[in-house]
């Protein structure tokens, strides 16, 4: 069995809220190195998508490994110090908690991790986000494993046709409900339709109930009690035989669907495929962002990764979005270009309704 863990942070920004500072990359990549030499790990990768410092881990300690995950905060630990010594912007904002408890769950980092057995061929993409929140998945995933306009496999390959489940999590009630697909899928689109209430943690494939999809789902608001930044999600995915086709697992992003986020995590805007070195976010703090790493498993080792979104066939997505981001712009400090109030209360609106609060008189 292999683990692939993938582990994200935002612990500085260089410049502003936009990108990464190579330093940071280089402090990560000598203490996976390290770690790898020690046995820990079977492989890495680091990589970033904006502002977020990704670790792509294999190993063979399971899901939420204490070592794995400690690993992973001590590396965004270091890199803090760096960034602290830079002066990058908010050093360390990602890291809530003063000290490793156990599980990286729950202080500050996303994570997505998945154990299974290596196929003969094993193709995996890591899709990174920024400047947008966990439910960014959840239209993506519905494409990819129920909608044969997106997934043809669905249809003519034999070995998709009994479908696929879904874990889907209530991220503010805490709860969650697996929904077998195709058959359930009206109930479940009245639940993940709402991306900022419910997202897709994990989806399987139903005759083997083999892992084919994780996410992050981790609330970063939820974590600190106050609005810190986006959570910047993450989703592993396995593809090819039983599985989508890569082809079929990028084809939802050729659509820059609308997600919350951007500017101080409080507007909707189109979420833009585009190669690592161009996920630099910089118009009104965006428009957000996704990067795919693929990779060949080979013994658990990452063959790659290869930049999917790297390539002309996106450039209309990137155009569509760059003509929804203007066309949002406009509207400014008003919806729909801003969040819901609703939504807005877990993010930015608490700080100026406090101040207001004691001028309102009855109507
Ligand atoms: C959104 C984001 C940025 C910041 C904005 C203000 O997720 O990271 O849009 O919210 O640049 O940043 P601070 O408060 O750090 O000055
Ligand atoms: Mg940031
Ligand atoms: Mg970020």
């Amino acid at each position: 069995m292999i683990t692939v863990s993938v582990i994200k942070a935002d612990i500085g920004g260089y410049v502003g809220h936009s990108s990464m500072h190579p330093d940071l990359m280089a402090e990560a990549q000598k203490h996976m190195e390290k770690a790898k030499g020690q046995g820990l790990l079977v492989d890495f990768c680091v990589t970033r998508c904006g502002d977020d410092l990704q670790l792509i881990m294999t190993h063979q300690q399971g899901e939420g490994n204490e070592r794995v995950h400690k690993l992973a905060w001590d590396t965004f630990m270091a890199c803090t110090q760096i960034a602290k010594k830079l002066k990058l912007h908010g050093a360390g904002q990602d890291m809530l908690a003063d000290a490793f408890s156990g599980n990286i769950k729950g202080l500050g980092p996303g994570s997505a991790e998945m154990e299974f057995k290596e196929r003969g061929s094993e193709p995996i993409l890591i899709f990174m986000a920024d400047k947008t929140s966990s439910g960014a998945w959840n239209m993506p995933l519905y494409k990819m494993f129920v909608d044969p306009f997106n997934t043809i496999g669905l249809v003519i390959a034999e070995n998709m046709h009994d479908g696929f489940s879904f874990e889907v999590h209530d991220v503010k009630e805490h709860r969650k409900v697996v929904f077998n697909c195709p058959e359930e899928i009206y109930d479940m689109l009245m639940l993940i339709g709402a991306p900022a209430r419910y997202a897709v943690k994990c989806v399987r494939h139903r005759p083997s109930n083999e892992i084919v999809a994780v996410s992050s789902t981790d609330k970063l608001y939820e974590m600190a009690g106050r609005y810190v930044g986006k959570d910047d999600p993450v989703l592993i995915v396995r593809s090819q035989g039983s599985f989508p086709a890569v082809g079929e697992i990028l084809e939802p992003f050729a659509f820059p669907q609308s997600v919350e986020g951007w500017m101080r995590g409080s507007h909707f805007g189109p979420l833009m495929p585009c190669p690592v070195a161009k996920s630099n976010p910089t118009r009104f703090d965006g428009p957000p962002r996704v990067v795919c790493a693929g990779f060949q498993l080979s013994d658990g080792k990452l063959v790659g990764p290869a930049d999917m979104f790297d390539d002309f066939s996106f450039d209309e997505a990137r155009r569509q979005a760059n003509v929804a981001a203007e066309y949002l712009r406009r509207h400014g400090p008003f919806e729909p270009h801003r969040l819901p109030m609703e939504e807005m209360e877990y993010t930015t609106a608490p700080q100026v309704m406090k101040k207001l609060e004691c001028r309102f008189k009855p109507i």
